[in-house]
């Protein structure tokens, strides 16, 4: 099973940035978290980060023709904002799942609104760099047919 492991805007200033909302591990951190999670449970993991949108919405694309079977993917402040990102996932049909490392829903009132989670089978806010984990389980779940509630 391949998934891909997108993070939009900012992301690779983790360590750097608002550590009270992200905390203090670096976007390196994150990858190599990620990475030994993948190799536990037997899954092939590709990462993208961009600070810019259009690069995000043709990673997506590419992930169509690479076969890419998930995607996890933090837009950042693209969730937002972004109609272009929600189009690209739809596009795909990718089996996707929103991550937001902070607790958003007790954030400020812009960042309520998230366009991609319209097209994501699960949103998971508030768990830290875990949320990514828990995001790349329920894909691995979902292929085998055993996840249960997105929400
Ligand atoms: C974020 C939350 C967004 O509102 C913010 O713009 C980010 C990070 C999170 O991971 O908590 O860049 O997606």
């Amino acid at each position: 099973m391949k998934i891909l492991v997108m993070n939009g805007p900012n992301l690779n200033m983790l360590g750097i940035r608002e550590p009270a909302h992200y905390g203090r591990e670096t976007y390196e951190d994150l990858l190599a978290l990620i990475r030994r999670h993948a190799e536990e449970t037997g899954v092939e993991v590709s990462f993208f980060q961009s600070n810019h949108e259009g690069a995000l919405v043709d990673a997506i694309q590419q992930a169509y023709f690479d076969k890419v079977d998930g995607i996890v993917i933090n837009p950042g402040a693209y969730t937002h904002t972004s109609v272009a990102l929600l189009d690209a996932v739809k596009s795909v049909s990718i089996p996707t799942v929103e991550v937001h490392i902070s607790k958003v829903e007790e954030r400020e009132d812009f960042r309520q609104v998230s366009y991609i989670r319209l097209a994501c089978v699960k949103t998971i806010t508030g768990k830290g760099f875990a949320g990514y984990l828990e995001g790349m389980d329920f894909l691995k779940a979902l292929a085998e047919g055993e996840a249960g509630d997105g929400c």
